[in-house]
């Protein structure tokens, strides 16, 4: 290898044209070009010598000395493209991304929102008791989301939920809402299914309300089961079941009668607090019991939709908040914390993904 520096004053014109195509790298050239052609150099040096000739000899001296000067700039200017090139190539293929190497571990990956896994886990527990998906659009007109319901154009239980009404276009004859409920989900499946059936409905619902307990989209799970001889005691024993596999153990329930206008007879179902067991404390406002489940036997007037009479075909139907159901299951004290993306608090949820081998 060619150390250029501290030697070159030695190297003459020839010496110095071997060594600038051999110099291996782009500093060991520069080292080169300083030492010959720099201020320093030794090419400048001579010109600079050139004064104390004789005037005849000073021309054929600069005359040759120029030459040298060119010609080695010449050959630097080349070698250093032929060094440039190889050092782009080098770069090219050393710093090329290799897709096929494994993701990086340590990258912070998703998880499923704590609400997905609720959801995930209630769709879970509820298709070990036979239950299969059914759908109800969230953009649902006020006959599906009401009126089929048992629910007609005055019914006083209307103003129970507060409604999102859309704007209707002129030429639209139907009224259309925010579905406030996933119980459309029954009145489309009654139209679209023949009994036995088991069904659920999970999705998001819409209500003008916002304060410390309410958002004004949340999200409910739907079940109806319709089948010939089902009874009121069978409802009971499936839900009972249903959340003894959502939350994992087995808490006392009861139910207690309530007033849907799509069930006869309808009731609420409680279940023993989950955070007390039943000894009473705040969450259940002393009581021993938090109210977790709507149901009833469907009503007559629905069954109707779609064919049927409690006589041949009963069923039952049921509904829950699934923020509510998340809320008891994960300990979650502020239904806001579902909705404000917090790392910290979405963190602590779900399967971490598992990263690639
Ligand atoms: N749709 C009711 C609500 O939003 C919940 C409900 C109650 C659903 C009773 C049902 C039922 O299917 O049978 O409050």
């Amino acid at each position: 290898m060619i150390r250029t520096q501290g030697y070159t004053q030695f190297m003459d014109f020839s010496q110095a044209q071997q060594a600038i195509p051999q110099a291996p790298t782009l500093a060991a050239l520069e080292d080169l070009r300083v030492s010959l052609l720099g201020l320093n150099g030794s090419i400048t040096a001579q010109l600079k010598e050139l004064g104390k000739l004789d005037p005849e000899a000073r021309k054929a001296k600069g005359a040759e000395l120029n030459q040298q000067k060119t010609a080695l700039a010449e050959a630097i200017a080349a070698r250093k493209s032929v060094l440039e090139a190889a050092e782009l190539e080098r770069r090219l293929s050393t710093e090329r991304v290799d897709m096929t190497l494994p993701a990086s571990s340590v990258l912070p990956l998703g998880k499923l929102h704590p609400l997905s896994v609720a959801m995930e886990e209630i769709a879970a527990a509820l298709k070990a008791l036979g239950f299969v998906h059914a759908y109800g659009p969230e953009t649902e007109t006020d006959d599906y989301n009401f009126t089929k319901l048992n629910l007609p154009a005055h019914h006083p239980a209307r103003q129970d939920q507060d409604t999102f009404y859309l704007t209707p276009w002129a030429e639209l004859k139907e009224t259309y809402v925010l579905r406030t409920q996933t119980s459309n989900v029954q009145i489309r499946t009654l139209e679209a299914v023949a009994p036995p059936f088991r069904v659920m409905g999970i999705g998001r619902v819409f209500r003008r309300d916002y304060d410390l307990t309410h958002t004004p989209q949340f999200h409910q799970v739907e079940g109806m089961m319709v089948e010939e001889g089902t009874t009121f005691a069978n409802m009971a024993a499936i839900l009972s079941e249903f959340l003894r596999r959502y939350f994992g153990q087995q808490f006392k329930t009861r139910l207690r009668p309530h007033y849907f206008p799509f069930t006869e007879p309808g009731a609420e179902v409680d279940m023993e607090c989950v955070f007390c067991h039943g000894k009473g404390c705040k969450v259940c406002k002393g009581t021993g019991w938090l109210e977790v489940l709507g149901c009833g036997m469907v009503h007559r007037n629905v069954l109707a939709v779609g064919g049927l009479n409690p006589e041949q075909t009963p069923g039952f139907a049921f509904g829950a908040g699934v923020e509510r159901l998340a809320m008891l299951k994960y300990g979650v004290p502020d239904l806001r914390l579902f909705y404000e993306s917090h790392g910290q608090f979405l963190r602590q949820f779900g399967q971490a993904p598992v990263a690639a081998a």
